[in-house]
């Protein structure tokens, strides 16, 4: 019997949310093209789009906007929480915990009050996000101001300070994290909400899946590349040691779905450029060009080309954040994603997944009691 390893090419829901064409490079939501919306909307508009299905007009976004807000502010045991976890814990393991905590354990899914939800926990996780990051630096914990939207009023939170430039970046970060179909870590959401679990459940479920190397871990993974190269001189004589000769993979190359340019990749690299870059990001920038050149060269012709986790690290670093907020960055976007993918699902198709397994162990065997054995 054939297994599909990996759930490769398995269509496992119907979706009005996302489109991929992996061939043609081309990312859409709700219809509109990734590049359309990262350049003409604010990442409170994308919310509204995914879970409503339309652009807002200006006042159904000001009432969006005014209901996310009105949750910026975290219960108290939230607070807590985050600010009683070891500073050196791994910040996927932060978002993981403090999203099971707000998990009531009585939850009934009601398709009327579902997706308002939504703007309740979109509030949650811009107070737990950057309290993640205030606490992993030894600053006391604090809510967000409402008197900003998301991505000013995150970067405010982290940083006390936020320029344009910095909101702008963060805004398209945001926009292009939000969903890509489904993933590993959307799956895991999809699965726990298929048994009726609740949201925030599903938010840990995914929280568990987006961490590792192969999916959000990725653009960590790619930003330590460029720092164990050092210096653009040392590009070539890397890649053939490491990649060619040491058979390992070029990480934010390569996805399941993109067989070329994956379009979010070009976003994050020109952003990269317009951000202001220290002598250091620079160098690490011409080092990502240069790799990613004899990556193509080798890879292109199989299929493999930057992925969208190649150059968001880079982006990431010159808006300010470490290296070990890099994924959780991915989460805090792609919550949005999770969010909209279990509400279709439970609306529209509800029904619980549950694969099977080839069994390849061994036949029926005589039981051998324990003093009987060898
Ligand atoms: N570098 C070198 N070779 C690669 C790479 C890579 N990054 N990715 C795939 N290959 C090769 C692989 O060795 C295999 O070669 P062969 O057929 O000769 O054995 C072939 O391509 C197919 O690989 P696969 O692992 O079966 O393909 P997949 O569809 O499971 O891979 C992937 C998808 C993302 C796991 C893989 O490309 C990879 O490991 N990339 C590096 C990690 C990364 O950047 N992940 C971020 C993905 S995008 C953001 C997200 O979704 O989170």
């Amino acid at each position: 019997m054939a297994v599909s390893l990996g759930l490769e090419d398995v269509f496992i829901k119907y979706t009005g949310l996302t489109f991929i064409d992996g061939n043609a490079g081309v990312l859409r939501y709700r219809g509109y093209d990734i590049n359309d919306l990262v350049q003409n909307t604010g990442f409170e508009e994308v919310c509204y789009l995914m879970t409503n299905g339309e652009l807002p007009n200006s006042q159904q976004l000001a009432e969006f906007k005014k209901s996310v807000k009105e949750h910026y502010k975290l219960p108290d045991h939230v607070m807590e929480l985050i600010s009683d976890l070891p500073r050196e814990a791994d910040t996927l393991t932060m978002m993981e915990t403090a999203f099971a905590s707000l998990s009531s354990g009585d939850y009934q899914w009601n398709k009327e009050n579902d997706r308002k939800q939504v703007p309740k926990i979109l509030g949650e996780n811009l107070g737990i996000i950057s309290n993640i990051y205030r606490h992993k630096m030894g600053m006391g914990l604090q809510n967000p101001d409402p008197k900003y939207d998301y991505a000013e009023a995150f970067l405010r939170n982290c940083f006390g300070n936020a320029d344009e430039k910095k909101i702008s970046a963060m805004n398209a970060a945001l926009v292009i994290y939000v969903d890509h179909e489904v993933p590993a870590s959307t799956t895991a959401a999809l699965v726990a909400s298929s048994t009726l679990s609740d949201m925030y459940s599903c938010i840990t479920a995914a929280t568990a899946a987006l961490k590792g190397p192969l999916h959000g871990g990725a653009a960590e993974a790619a930003y330590k590349q460029l720092l164990d190269i050092g210096n653009v001189d040392n590009v070539e004589n890397w890649f053939k040691t490491n990649i060619l000769d040491g058979k390992r993979r070029l990480m934010g190359f390569g996805h399941r779905v993109y067989r070329t340019y994956d379009p979010r990749m070009k976003i994050f690299k020109k952003l990269a450029t317009t951000l202001e870059q220290t002598d250091e990001q620079k160098k690490l920038f011409e080092i990502a060009v240069k790799l990613e050149e004899l990556g193509v060269k080798e890879f292109g012709g199989k299929g493999i080309y930057p992925n969208t986790d190649y150059y968001s690290g880079i982006v990431f670093n010159e808006i300010g954040f470490p290296i070990y907020m890099f994924t959780t960055l991915f989460g805090f976007s792609r919550v949005l994603g999770w969010l909209s993918h279990i509400t279709e699902y439970v609306e529209e198709e509800e029904r619980l997944i549950r694969p099977r397994a080839v069994y390849t162990g061994p036949d029926k065997r005589d039981f051998v009691k324990i003093q009987d054995r060898k």
